[in-house]
């Protein structure tokens, strides 16, 4: 059997003001997979997925690659997990590109000219050479994106975790992100109402609504039961309905 890299068992989570995010929630991955995670606006998958590193810690058992998530292993946790946020300002915070993402590891005390040596390899690699000296607060939403993606992807983390990693990309940009994430062979869990990009790079589907698992299994099966995608405010990707439409002409 393939060796399970994350296990969220009996996952229950409320906030503070006793909004009730994640009831029950249950679901793995395995190493090397490429899961989707999708589900209505407020169904919780960014809440999901903070628990992930540790960010939010709700009732149940976490575990990363065998371990439970606790505060002893927390920083351990943290480097083999890269976590893309939602948001790319909750993300960056450094007075440059290259500041931010050397900071990761800076953090690890990896050697200076090791550290230029990465920073530079992944600027280049996202199509940011040259951007190293601008400030992040003056770069657009789709560049703010690919910075975000490189503070994590400098890491070199052992599971990549992406949280709505399409949202206000131009398509241009967005097929640019399915190829660097269609390239990155590592284990993905991604967040999305995205089911387009959901097609394109992922196997697995768990749909969630209401802090809980509805359904699971492959990509191909959920993208395709439109009852169950338009119960839960999804549709069926364009992309699917076309050749549907092809198929039928
Ligand atoms: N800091 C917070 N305090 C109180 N409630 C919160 C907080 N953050 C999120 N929530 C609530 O928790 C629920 C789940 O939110 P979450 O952001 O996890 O959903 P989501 O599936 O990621 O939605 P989206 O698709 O809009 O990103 C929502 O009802 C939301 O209002
Ligand atoms: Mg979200």
């Amino acid at each position: 059997m393939n060796e399970r890299v994350i296990e969220v068992e009996n996952l229950n989570f409320s906030y503070p003001d006793k909004t009730i995010a994640l009831r029950n929630m249950n679901f793995s991955v395995s190493r090397g997979e490429s899961l989707a995670i999708i589900g209505p606006n407020g169904a919780g998958k960014s809440t999901l997925l903070l628990h992930l590193n540790g960010v939010l810690r709700g009732e149940g058992t976490v575990r990363v690659l065998g371990e439970k998530i606790s505060k002893e292993n927390l920083k351990r946790i943290r480097e083999k997990v890269g976590m893309v946020f939602q948001d790319p300002n909750d993300q960056l915070f450094m007075p440059t590109v290259f500041d931010d993402v050397a900071f990761g590891p800076l953090n690890l005390y990896l050697e200076r000219e090791e550290i230029e040596k990465r920073v530079d390899s992944i600027l280049k690699e996202l199509g940011l050479e040259g951007y190293g000296k601008k400030s992040p607060s003056h770069l657009s939403l789709g560049e703010k994106k690919k910075v975000s993606l490189a503070t994590v992807l400098v890491l070199e983390p052992e599971i990549l975790v992406l949280d709505e990693p399409t949202i206000s990309l131009d398509p241009g940009t967005k097929r640019i992100f399915i190829d660097i994430y269609k390239d990155i062979k590592k284990t993905k869990l991604i967040a999305t109402h995205d089911l387009d990009l959901v097609s394109q790079l992922c196997s697995i589907v768990v749909l969630m609504d209401k802090g809980t698992v509805i359904a699971e299994g492959a990509c191909r099966d959920i993208l395709r039961n439109k009852k169950l995608l338009e119960d839960h405010s999804l549709e069926v990707p364009a992309s699917l309905a076309l050749n549907r439409l092809k198929r039928q002409e």
